[in-house]
């Protein structure tokens, strides 16, 4: 499974990047907002910490202001991925940027049916929005199950990429079931490294190993 992290903060792409485990970013209208920054350049400095996709979010409701939001967006560098929204209008986008060869992540996806009209729409990826969809009562790992075995009824090319992630659970269980990416807080890919006994391991070799008075280098 790829991960991506959800943010637009430098540091901690930098930061992520540098483990060698990450392989693209997405960002959000809210995300650009939180940071403070002028969205084309962070956006140019993400695209060149990362070699992987990296997504950027029109901000337009109608196709044609989309196409031309898109543009500017896509001459950022190689590596942007055209984020829209899963609307009619979005969806017009997805099919004529994939069309021409451009990178689209459709966003803001709440059900399968929606995911399966990115995949027809020749999406890249479908970014079903687990965090939220639990927060509203339903069981956000449904949704990918759901996705996962439509995507694979059809042989749909459209990678199903995980966001609103909002713990650890929600990566095991996204692996679980065979999603291709997930997309979380800076904070969320840190956690996964961590474990108490991992700890508690290391405490107790470190304090053996002192008794011994050796040294390696
Ligand atoms: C994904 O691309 C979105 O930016 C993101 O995962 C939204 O997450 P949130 O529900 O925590 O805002």
């Amino acid at each position: 499974m790829k991960f991506f992290v959800d943010t637009a903060e430098i540091e901690a792409i930098r930061e992520l990047a540098a483990t060698g485990l990450l392989d693209g970013v997405t960002t959000n209208p809210s995300l650009i907002a939180k940071s403070g920054r002028d969205f084309m350049e962070v956006t140019a400095e993400i695209c060149a910490i990362v070699d992987g996709p990296v997504s950027a979010e029109v901000v337009a409701l109608d196709h044609p202001t989309m196409m031309k939001e898109a543009e500017v967006l896509r001459k950022i560098a190689d590596n942007v991925c055209i984020k829209v929204p899963l609307t009619v209008d979005g969806l017009k986008t997805c099919k004529a940027l994939t069309g021409e060869g451009t990178m689209v992540n459709v966003t803001l996806c709440f059900s399968a049916n929606q995911a399966l009209l990115a995949a027809k729409a020749g999406a890249s990826f479908i970014s079903p929005f687990v965090g939220r969809h639990d927060d509203n009562g339903f069981d956000g790992m449904d949704l990918i199950e759901d996705i996962r075995l439509i995507y694979d009824n059809y042989d749909f090319a459209t990678e199903i990429l995980v966001a609103s992630v909002r713990h650890t659970t929600h990566v095991l269980q996204a692996a679980k079931i065979g999603a291709d990416v997930m997309t979380a807080p800076p904070k969320v890919i840190h956690d996964l490294f961590k474990h108490v006994l991992t700890d508690k391991g290391i405490e107790g070799f470190m304090a053996d190993w002192a008794k011994t008075g050796q040294s390696i280098l």
